[in-house]
Order: structure tokens, then sequence, then C-alpha cells
């Protein structure tokens, strides 16, 4: 069982664990349509057997080693073509988790994905509901890799084989819930362009040359930001291209 012992105004305040589910994200989606939840709901889990990722992807984790958790945020202050500014908050806060755990070597993959020494650590899923032109709620799955040894993906990795030391889950999600409610607050109080801004100080690859494929073209490109719907900006050639989620791949 999970005590979430974080010092938040109102995240982590209403908790739901459950040992063993799909998707916690799924099964927080289900818990607010049919009643009425507030605003910070956390629900976490031991297990998921559907874990779900970007892009259709699965989420693997095994049980009992890492953190499961969704959220409940209802930003009702972000226009629905602001939704990126969501992204770029809680991105940050978990680099501001994974720099006071694991020193300065983490960097987040556009869009959300964060990388420790080129490594994926932790992956972000937000679903958000809309209401006409603003975000009704939204669902902030997050998965960190803490305990875990092994990883099928190559390109994985867990603060255990980042440090060598194991740690306890409760405390580190605790300290994650504060990291998330201090970004969240500091987008709620109209800060989009600072959060803006240190997401690409964060940025892996920015202003360097690096290869790309889209579109079955591999090419040599240069990361150059993000725009405000949260295409992604790469230089190829002189001319600046903007790429959705689905329409660009990194080489490594
Ligand atoms: C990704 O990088 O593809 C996103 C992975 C998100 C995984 C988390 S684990 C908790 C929450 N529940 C899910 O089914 N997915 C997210």
């Amino acid at each position: 069982m999970y005590k979430i012992l974080a010092n938040t105004l109102f995240l982590g305040k209403n908790v739901v664990f459950v040992p063993e589910c799909h998707s916690t994200n799924t099964l927080l989606m289900e818990l607010a349509q049919k009643t009425q939840q507030p605003e910070g709901m956390v629900v976490i889990t031991r297990a998921q057997t559907k874990g779900r990722g970007q892009r259709g992807n699965g989420w693997e984790a095994e049980p009992g080693q890492n953190i499961t958790f969704s959220i409940l945020l209802k930003p009702q202050f972000l226009n629905a073509n602001a939704q990126f500014n969501l992204t770029i908050a809680v991105s940050l806060a978990l680099i501001d988790f994974l720099k006071s755990r694991l020193a300065d070597r983490s960097f987040i993959k556009w869009p959300n994905d964060l990388l420790v020494n080129g490594k994926k650590i932790t992956g972000i899923l937000i679903e958000n509901t809309l209401a006409g032109e603003n975000i009704q709620q939204s669902v902030v799955g997050i998965g960190l890799n803490v305990n875990q040894r092994q990883f099928t993906a190559p390109a994985a990795t867990s603060m255990f084989l980042e440090t060598g030391h194991e740690y306890d889950l409760s405390i580190e999600l605790s300290s994650l819930i504060e990291c998330v409610e201090r970004r969240y607050l500091q987008l709620r109080s109209g800060h989009a362009n600072d959060l803006r801004q240190e997401y690409l100080n964060n940025l892996y690859w920015i202003n360097e040359e690096q290869q790309f494929v889209s579109n079955g073209r591999r090419f040599t490109g240069t990361i150059e930001g993000v725009d405000a719907v949260g295409k992604l900006a790469v230089r190829d050639q002189g001319q600046i291209n903007y790429f959705g989620i689905k329409e660009i791949s990194f080489v490594r």
C-alpha cells in the first residue's frame, strides 16, 4: 500500500491504490466519468497488465519495481490549442525530480520522454478531454523506472541502473508529486513563457546537427524549438519544417 506524504496543496490528497489494473490512465478516466472526482486525485498500482504509451505503444514495467500512476488535473484555464503547455509543465516536473536524484544528466526528448545518459527512464501519457475551446480535464499518466534491473528495450534505464541504489517507491512518489504540483501551479499562475524557455533549455539535441527520418527520408537537421501547438521545429538545409509526433523520428 502506498502512503503519499507529499507536502502539497491538492495533489495526492485523494489516492486510489489498486494492486493490479490494466492501466492507471484508463482506470482514472473511468472513475472520473462515473462520478465527479477532485482535482489532484491520484490512481496508483503495483502492476499494470495493459500499460499504455504514446503512439499506441504499450508501457512495460515489472510489478512492484517501478512507479506507475495517473493524476487528475482540471486545467480549465488552458485553451485547447495551448494544451502543449501542460506537457511542458509535466516534463519539467520530471526533469526537476530526476536532476535531484541523478545529477545533471537528464534531458527531455521531444515531446515528453525523459532520458538519462541517452536512455529512457520515464514516459508520460497525457490524455485531455476538451469542453468547447478549453480543456475540461487531463489525465496525466507517468511511468518512472525505479528499481528494475533489466529491460527488453535496449535504450531503457532505471534509477537503480544509473546509481546502483535501491529506492523506496513511496518516498520517490511523494517527491515526484511535489515536483508536478510546483510546475502545475507555475503554469496556472501564468508563467507559460518561462516554462517554455526552461523546456527548451532541457531539450535533447537542441541546436545540434543530428539525423532524423521523416516520411521515409533520412536527413541531417537541427532542432530549433517547438511551436505553440507543440510541433518540433527542425532546420533542414536552411528551411525550418514543423513536425507532429508521428511525423518524425530521431536516428541514433
Ligand atoms: C510513453 O512514453 O510512451 C508513455 C508511457 C506512459 C506510461 C504511464 S504508466 C502510468 C500510466 N498508465 C498508463 O497506461 N500509461 C501511463
